[in-house]
């Protein structure tokens, strides 16, 4: 099987700058954020130039290094305690997804018994470009292990983006649908408008037109009713944070299909990388939900939709509980069943399917 490169390149670092393809005016314009500093990284994390679990912790890592450069004339501990404290800023910028807090420590592991400031910037770059690159790997191979469980000729049901936009790589539940479309290419995706920023309608069907992909747009809304007249077989989502239960959290209405998909007995499936769980945390109540303005329920490109006066609420996640998830796709292979215990398992193991 030919190797499989994503056309989008969302993250570019050269001559020490950091090239972000700002995701808000996608697909509608091409535009590149130029980053030199980890406050303009750390803005368009916020901002959601650059979003996705696993691509944000890619920034995230670049952010540390530029922080490096820009105080490199702090000498060796001190700059140490430095980056420390920007880390604790980067970490904060988006809580929910674990990929950031993962990256941000490996970063600051890397450096922490180096003392001379040269070699502390030399080692962040090589790191924060290993993150990146290894995070590819990461997607190539769980698009290896999840396409075997795509259905020939499937209807796919995805939510968000989860692609190249999102990774370093190929995408985690993206990745799978790239993948199996090699095997396969009548498989067909629906891909959820994802209200209230709209990755599936602005991202997903970006990508899947870029790759050739057999794609239908539809609102959220409209998911149950697909599920119930046959056209879903299968639905594939991404995560932002794993609990050690199996537990997900992952792009708001990512549980309603859930809990829809299991009414329909329909499989649904998580796919994520090993970045993306928290053994720290138990169970998915214990992850922390970001909200986001009530400007972007309230609005749509701009335009006011309802009563000025109107009172909103913008989770940006929900908890998918691990009953509603048939198996757990990572770069190790699947997990399904005893979550707690196969999860546990999956960081002691080198592949498990
Ligand atoms: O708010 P976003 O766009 O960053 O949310 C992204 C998602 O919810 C994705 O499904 C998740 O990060 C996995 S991306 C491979």
């Amino acid at each position: 099987m030919q190797k499989i490169n994503s056309k989008i390149q969302p993250i570019k670092l050269e001559n020490d700058e950091l090239s972000l393809l700002d995701q808000r005016v996608l697909p509608l314009s091409k535009k590149y954020i130029k980053a030199r500093s980890y406050t303009e990284v750390t803005r368009a994390i916020k901002n959601m130039s650059v979003r996705g679990a696993p691509l944000i912790g890619i920034a995230a890592a670049y952010g540390i290094f530029l922080a490096a450069l820009e105080y490199k004339k702090l000498e060796g501990k001190k700059l140490i305690n430095k980056l420390k404290a920007i880390g604790e800023e980067i970490k904060n910028a988006r809580p929910t997804a674990i990929n950031l807090r993962w990256a941000v420590d490996l970063m600051l592991h890397e450096v922490a018994s180096l003392d001379d400031t040269l070699e502390i910037i030399t080692a962040l770059k090589k790191r924060a470009i290993w993150i990146h690159e290894d995070d590819a790997q990461r997607c190539a191979n769980i698009g290896r292990y999840g396409s075997k469980v795509i259905p020939k000729g499937a209807g796919i049901l995805t939510i968000c983006n989860t692609g190249a936009l999102a990774t370093g790589g190929i995408g985690t539940a993206f990745g799978i649908i790239l993948t199996a479309h090699q095997y396969d290419p009548s498989i067909k995706v629906f891909a959820s408008e994802t209200r209230p920023r709209q990755q599936g309608a602005k991202l997903t069907t970006f990508e899947c037109i870029e790759n050739g992909i057999n794609c239908t747009l539809i609102s959220d809304t409209a998911c149950g009713y697909l599920m119930k007249k046959g056209f879903i077989d299968i639905v594939i989502a991404g995560a932002d944070r794993i609990a050690s239960n199996g537990d997900t959290a992952n792009k708001i209405g990512t549980y309603q299909l859930a809990v829809l998909a299991k009414e329909n007995n329909i499989p649904f499936y998580i796919a994520a990388p090993l970045s993306t769980f928290d053994l720290s945390i138990e169970t998915g109540d214990k992850i922390p939900i970001e909200n986001r303005d009530e400007k972007e329920v309230t609005l749509i490109n701009e335009g006011l939709i309802c009563h000025p006066s109107t009172q909103a609420f913008n989770p940006a996640f929900d908890i998918t509980s691990r009953e509603y998830i048939k198996g757990i796709i990572t770069e190790k292979g699947i997990v399904e069943g005893d979550y707690k215990k196969e999860i546990k398992e999956l960081f002691n193991t080198s592949v498990i399917a």
